[in-house]
């Protein structure tokens, strides 16, 4: 398959997808080619013959995006045109045609880059060998904002980037508006995390270039160093980075400086780059207020399974539990949990040890509090959130009846999302729980109280209203007497 019927059948797919081949006349596509000409042809109204040859930054970044969306207009009409179809060969001549630019000119090389589909763009050596992006300035400033597919390496003053994030972060919110109308909770989940994956790729395409040290040469930049440091280590070498993930781990470092206040540990937690962060109150509260087991006074252990910023076995530890094992797998939430524990003076009780869900051993209390949501994180900053097939839900229950001392009990933190979605129905969670040779002792429900419950606006703002939190209290099922 040639790169540009490549291209053709992602137009199809992205079409599709959004239910906007109803829309997709040739006469549509026709006009909007001739308006997407007209822009281009903008760029260079009033530019020499020499100046269109040589172009500046911003005719080079503007143009570059008018070039790519002329092209892309133009396969789709010649994919939608009734003749190409009749006659196969005059369908293809513009693929044939205008296959793979070979012009060096760098306008040649947005198209380029265009026509391959948005790439995510992280932290991006520049020995990867991807192609080297547009180099933009201040000049762009209230021009046309470039789009997603071309990789905008930013030269100018720092605060000017962050103000056109800010628009094109506009643009692409205004797009939603035409998507497709969900027809069921799933489908506007899936609809909403594919539109957000999207945005996240467009924003990403705007680079700024960091120093070994993670300096940034640019004028009113701030000092990042430190933020990047902990995000990413000792820096190696200069790389390019996204903004919009600069501007993220900036926002986390002042988050790990300042903290987050914890009522029921009347104290602070101070979360980590890339570590779940109890932000939602509600789930907290729960582990603080549900009556603790009698098999505590016997044995005083409990166990946090996937302790994150080490937050709940925390306040286990500030309720009087004499010893708690808090596990986790990631090497940043297990640094993150200790300097917690540490910072809160309960390192002599709370042990923070790395492990596959559960530490060696039984306790009379076993706390977890899983990724609610069943789906495939699109970044490691989404694993707190989706997880995959409810692996750990499912390894927790599996695994927990073996974790208990008799009378011991198990607290499940789990919220609903998922079944007002969808994803995931009660009755199949109580079979699980069933499967697993355990029994609901009880549960202690809490309604969130995070500013998305009520905002109408959101596209999953059914299921958030109807969204409760619970904590399951699980005891393993005696054996059957013979
Ligand atoms: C939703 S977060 C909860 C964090 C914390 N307990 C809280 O309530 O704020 C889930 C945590 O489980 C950890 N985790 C995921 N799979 C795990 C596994 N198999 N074993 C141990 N920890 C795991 C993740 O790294 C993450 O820190």
């Amino acid at each position: 398959m040639t790169e540009v019927e490549e291209l053709r059948n992602q137009l199809r797919q992205f079409a599709e997808e959004r239910d906007w081949d109803q829309f997709h006349s040739p006469k549509n596509l026709a006009m909007a080619l001739a308006g997407e000409a007209g822009e281009l042809l903008e760029n260079f109204q009033w530019l020499t013959e020499e100046q269109s040859r040589r172009p500046s930054p911003e005719v080079l970044a503007a143009a570059g995006e008018e070039i790519a969306d002329v092209l892309l207009y133009l396969i789709r009409l010649a994919d939608k045109h009734p003749t190409s179809r009749q006659d196969g060969r005059r369908g293809e001549v513009p693929y044939q045609a205008r296959n793979r630019p070979q012009s060096t000119e760098p306008s040649m090389d947005l198209i380029t880059r265009s026509s391959t589909g948005p790439r995510a763009i992280g932290l991006l050596a520049p020995s990867s060998g991807a192609p080297p992006p547009a180099i933009v300035d201040d000049r762009v400033i209230g021009q046309t904002v470039p789009t997603a597919g071309t990789a905008l390496l930013w030269r100018g003053d720092f605060q000017n980037a962050r103000q056109m994030l800010t628009a094109m972060a506009k643009r692409a919110d205004r797009h939603p508006r035409k998507a497709k109308k969900p027809s069921s909770p799933a489908e506007a989940f899936h609809l909403h995390r594919q539109a957000q994956a999207q945005r996240a790729r467009t924003l990403g395409m705007l680079l700024i270039e960091l120093d070994a040290d993670y300096g940034i040469a640019l004028r009113r930049a701030p000092d990042i160093r430190q933020a990047c440091v902990e995000a990413w280590g000792p820096g190696e070498g200069s790389t390019v980075v996204s903004l919009r993930e600069l501007l993220g781990l900036v926002g986390a470092h002042e988050w790990r400086a300042k903290g987050i206040p914890i009522p029921a540990l009347d104290g602070r937690i101070h979360p980590h780059y890339g570590v779940f962060t109890p932000i939602r109150r509600e789930y907290v509260d729960l582990v603080a207020q549900a009556p603790l087991p009698q098999a505590l006074s016997s044995l005083g252990l409990a166990f946090d399974v996937g302790t994150g910023t080490g937050v709940l076995a925390a306040v286990l530890a500030r309720r009087g539990i004499a010893r708690v094992v808090a596990t986790d797998q990631d090497p940043r939430a297990l640094a993150c949990a200790r300097e917690n524990v540490d910072r809160l003076g309960l390192a002599k009780r709370v042990e923070v040890v790395e492990a596959d869900l559960f530490p060696e051993g039984r306790a009379a209390l076993v706390v977890c509090n899983p990724p609610w949501v069943p789906a495939r994180p699109a970044t490691p900053i989404e694993r707190g959130i989706y997880d995959p097939e409810s692996r750990m839900l499912r390894g927790f229950l599996a695994g927990l009846a073996a974790h208990l001392v008799p009378g011991g009990e198990g607290w499940l933190v789990l919220s609903d999302l998922a079944e007002h979605l969808g994803l995931r129905s009660r009755e199949g969670f109580l079979a699980m729980i069933a499967a697993a040779g355990l029994e609901v002792a009880g549960r202690l429900d809490a309604k969130p109280r995070h500013p998305k419950a009520s905002d109408v606006s959101d596209p999953l703002h059914g299921a958030r209203a109807a969204e409760v939190t619970s904590l399951w209290r699980l005891t393993a099922r005696p054996p059957n007497l013979p």
